[in-house]
């Protein structure tokens, strides 16, 4: 008799795709918002986020019944990793309840958020609460003129950190920070934002400033190598080179050598990581996205909302996932670019 419950349960499950260049869905990432409480520059700059700009109306957005039913059908074509993001995720009222829906999902294995956590004081313990593990909050600088100038002048250090402490003390764990480093704007804050963290078991991962939707006015000179930020560190505490924790992790990973703990190193732009990408990303108005650079999604609210039923979903789903052929960062400087527009930032989070 086979005793492996799953593999009783095999027969069962539908087929998980594999995409053009044979990789895996392991992870969905869930926009339930695409309106945000800061105007990054490199995200939503505010000339072009402005107070007229059109966001979502809440019947435009999935609801929660509608996101559930989703990554249950994503979940059983093997995504069991969950990020849900934004947009400013908190935003969005009674998002813990959401979490207490998915982390009931057979199968799930990790669920996380991703938040500016300016609203965390407010929202740490009900999160944990429904069964959240663990979050990553952006933190581009320490330094107040500089934060605010990453931040479109909203929020505050002190804000982001009250946050950070609002996580540690509801149990959320582990808690990595982000921070999108620019040159000439935010680079010279990077010892002091990881001094503020060594030792605490905070994971900071310096991410590269990418290329991402069509308003953030990126230009390749402002992009500060990871390579170079490993020098400039490396020379201050020394790092050892880390191996991932899995397949797939975004993050290269180094620790202080004095046993201070660890750092990220996110480097899409000069070592793009599209080869192992197993992340699907679904847009709160419910387009399925396959790549962060994506010029076009699939819309999985029309055919929900006119009475697909799972089948026709997960059907739908898997064309979508084993056609799926893109590796935008690999191409970025092969290919002339294509003039569609791409999505942006805040409709399917980082
Ligand atoms: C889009 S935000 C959504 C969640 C939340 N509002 C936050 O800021 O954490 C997710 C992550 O994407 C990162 N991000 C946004 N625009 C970026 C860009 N142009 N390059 C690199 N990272 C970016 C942010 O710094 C953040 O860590
Ligand atoms: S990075 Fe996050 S906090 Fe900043 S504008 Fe984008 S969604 Fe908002």
């Amino acid at each position: 008799m086979d005793r492996n419950p799953s593999a009783a349960l095999a027969p069962f499950l539908p087929p998980r795709p594999r995409d053009a260049l044979d990789r895996p869905l392991r992870d969905l990432r869930i926009s339930v918002t695409d309106r945000c409480n800061f105007r990054c520059p490199y995200c939503m700059p505010r000339e072009r986020f402005h107070e007229h700009y059109r966001f979502l109306k809440s019947s435009e957005r999935l609801d929660f019944d509608e996101i559930v039913r989703l990554a249950r059908l994503f979940m059983q074509l093997g995504a069991h990793k969950l990020r849900i993001t934004g947009g400013e995720p908190l935003l969005r009222a009674g998002v813990a309840e959401l979490i207490g829906d998915l982390t009931s999902l057979p199968g799930l294995d990790d669920i996380a958020l991703t938040t500016n956590g300016v609203l965390l004081p407010q929202h740490a313990a009900e999160l944990r609460a429904a069964g959240l593990q663990r979050v990553t909050v952006s933190l581009d600088s320490l330094d107040p003129d500089v934060f605010a100038r990453m931040s479109g002048g909203l929020g505050s250090p002190e804000e982001v950190l009250a946050g950070i402490a609002a996580a540690q003390r509801a149990g959320l764990a582990p808690i990595k920070v982000n921070a999108v480093v620019q040159r000439g704007v935010n680079d010279h804050t990077v010892l002091p934002l990881l001094e503020h963290f060594r030792g605490t078991g905070i994971t900071v991962r310096l991410i590269e400033f990418m290329d991402v939707g069509n308003r953030n006015e990126w230009q390749r000179e402002q992009v500060v190598p990871s390579s170079e930020l490993h020098a400039l560190i490396h020379a201050r505490w020394p790092l050892d080179c880390l191996q991932p924790n899995h397949v797939g992790e975004v993050a290269e990973r180094h620790a202080y050598r004095d046993g201070a703990g660890e750092i990220g190193l996110i480097s899409s732009i000069t070592q793009p990581f599209c080869g192992d990408c197993s992340r699907a990303r679904l847009s709160s108005e419910g387009v399925l996205y396959t790549c962060l650079f994506a010029t076009q999604g699939l819309d999985l609210r029309g055919p929900l909302r006119a009475g697909a039923s799972d089948d026709d979903l997960l059907a739908a789903i898997r064309r979508c996932w084993s056609a799926r052929a893109d590796r935008y960062s690999e191409l970025r400087d092969r290919t002339v670019k294509s003039s569609a527009p791409r999505v942006e930032m805040n409709q399917v989070g980082g």
